[in-house]
């Protein structure tokens, strides 16, 4: 797998893995920015908090996205208004402010060195009939009051900008030095980290069971499901709630000289960018090529138009390092933050951040540490995740169709009768009949796994690029030996000979 610029040059503290049953208080189960700072949050209450996670703190999306700390997503405050209201917008902002403005209190407080700055942020449009939309975004910014401007174009950008708005005083920073400092800042107030610790179910209870992969039991009052795709669904079906994208970024050497901020287009395809330093050289961070996940293109030709674009555009010759991402997007630009249904009032989720993790994941910390401690939150019906009408529009509509599509076409894939010639390479096979997906190492070992996802039976595709096996409906990812990199799927895949796959009982 590439590992993102943040994950090479981190050198991260390690947590041992949990090897007995315990009792805490709060339990978070995912090491990204939001379980840290749900963690840090509660355990300066003065909470008893463990965190656990399936692989290593600060692996997963929260340190494989541009470092951008922004209010200014893309085109969404006209959109909440335009479904929810100025008030629900506003909401939007001011819980998204108040999490830039922890993020820059609790670096300066705990001296976290992860090169924070703030910084003016820019989205814009390259065609003239996008121009509207900029413009109905700017128009419901400053009804919110936002400190923002309309621009006819950015200059010193090698775009042709159409319009553009300005979002003063945003930030940028490290998000791996981010997470690790804010992960070693916890500890110091008590909370216990285990790493490599996978969670395998949870019995609901006024004192939850939750069972790890070793099978060892954390008993705890409060279970906060911070694991990106949520594990446990309590029935409130987010796996058709919200969508999985994967999106694709480089860094390079920036020869020529850019504006201060960060940026990011409307347009489709979109581009993202902003600028960072190493200790010789001025480096440029951009991506695009968002896809759903286990469609679209290859990796490799994603990668190869995203080079060609930045030899182009930004003219560069020197490229650092590549890597992808994955987000879950919700149907109306809201993440699901609060209790995980109407029935359960000490089970907490917090997914849908449609790419904008960072902010939006320490709001669901500050979020969810106010309905743990004081029973409420200002932001609690914002971002409720049962909150009416969320996901009924023609988008829910189209993505579920096209879940069944895929669950029907990959079951008539049968495969073909060759194995892989080429180390590195992976495909769908047909053994005895059935559909199997073979992958061939550097070695020349072949590891043959059953491609039917564990969590609702869709047939796996393979990404070539990351040699993983990736599902199409709601985004679960395995690596070539049938490891889960990506819920929400909960099981393995097993190797040929094994047995089939076991899908998830309790959801089917
Ligand atoms: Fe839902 Fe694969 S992730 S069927």
């Amino acid at each position: 797998m590439n590992e993102s610029y943040w994950i090479l040059n981190s050198s991260p503290k390690k947590y041992e893995k949990l090897g007995e049953n315990i009792k805490v208080e709060c339990l978070v189960v995912g090491g990204g920015i939001t379980g840290l700072t749900t963690a840090y949050l509660l355990a300066k209450e003065g909470k008893k908090v463990a965190l656990v996670e399936a692989d290593k703190v600060g692996y997963g999306t929260s340190c494989r996205n541009t470092g951008k700390v922004t209010c200014q997503h893309d085109i969404v405050y006209s959109k909440i208004e335009k479904k929810y209201g100025l008030d629900k917008a506003k909401s939007y902002y001011n819980a998204n402010n108040e999490a830039l403005k922890l993020i820059e209190k609790i670096i300066s407080e705990n001296n976290i060195k992860c090169d924070f700055q703030r910084i003016p942020s820019f989205v814009f449009t390259e065609k003239e009939e996008s121009i509207k939309d900029i413009k109905d975004e700017y128009r419901t910014c400053k009804k919110i009051g936002i400190d923002c401007e309309y621009y006819e174009t950015i200059n010193d950008i090698p775009l042709d900008v159409k319009g553009a708005i300005h979002f003063s005083n945003q930030g940028q920073f490290n998000p791996k030095q981010y997470v690790d400092g804010l992960a070693e800042v916890a500890v110091n107030l008590g909370l216990k980290i285990y790493e490599n610790t996978p969670i395998v179910d949870l019995e609901k209870g006024a004192i939850c069971r939750v069972k790890t992969g070793d099978n060892n039991i954390i008993e705890a009052e409060n279970v906060i499901i911070s694991s990106h795709s949520p594990w446990y669904d309590g029935l409130n079906f987010y796996f058709a709630k919200e969508y999985a994208e994967r999106a694709y970024l480089m860094v390079a050497v920036l020869q020529n000289e850019l504006p201060e901020g960060i940026f990011i287009s409307i347009d489709d395809p979109s581009i993202t960018f902003r600028q960072c330093n190493d200790e010789n050289n001025n480096l440029l961070i951009f991506g695009g090529g968002d896809h759903k996940v286990g469609q679209g293109g290859t990796e490799e030709e994603i990668f190869d138009d995203l080079e060609h674009y930045g030899k182009e555009v930004f003219k560069i010759k020197d490229f650092k390092c590549k890597w992808s991402a994955q987000d879950n997007m919700s149907f109306d630009n809201v993440p699901y933050i609060g209790y995980i249904n109407k029935r359960e009032n000490n089970v907490y989720v917090a997914t849908g951040f449609s790419k904008w993790g960072m902010t939006n994941g320490t709001a669901a910390g500050i979020i969810i540490k106010d309905l743990i401690i004081n029973k409420t939150s200002d932001y609690k019906d914002t971002f409720n995740p049962s909150r009416l009408g969320s996901y009924f529009s023609m988008d829910f509509i189209k993505e579920n169709a096209n879940v069944a599509r895929n669950y029907v076409t990959g079951k008539l894939k049968i495969g073909s009768g060759d194995m892989p010639k080429s180390s590195g390479e992976g495909k769908i096979v047909n053994i005895d009949g059935k559909r199997y997906g073979v992958y061939k190492d550097d070695r020349g070992d072949f590891y043959i796994v059953d491609t039917t996802c564990t969590h609702l039976g869709c047939e796996l595709n393979f990404n070539s690029e990351e040699k993983t096996w990736d599902c199409p409906c709601h985004g679960s990812r395995f690596d070539y030996k049938g490891n889960i990199l990506e819920g929400p799927a909960l099981k393995p895949l097993k190797l040929y000979g094994y047995g089939d796959n076991d899908v998830n009982p309790k959801l089917l």
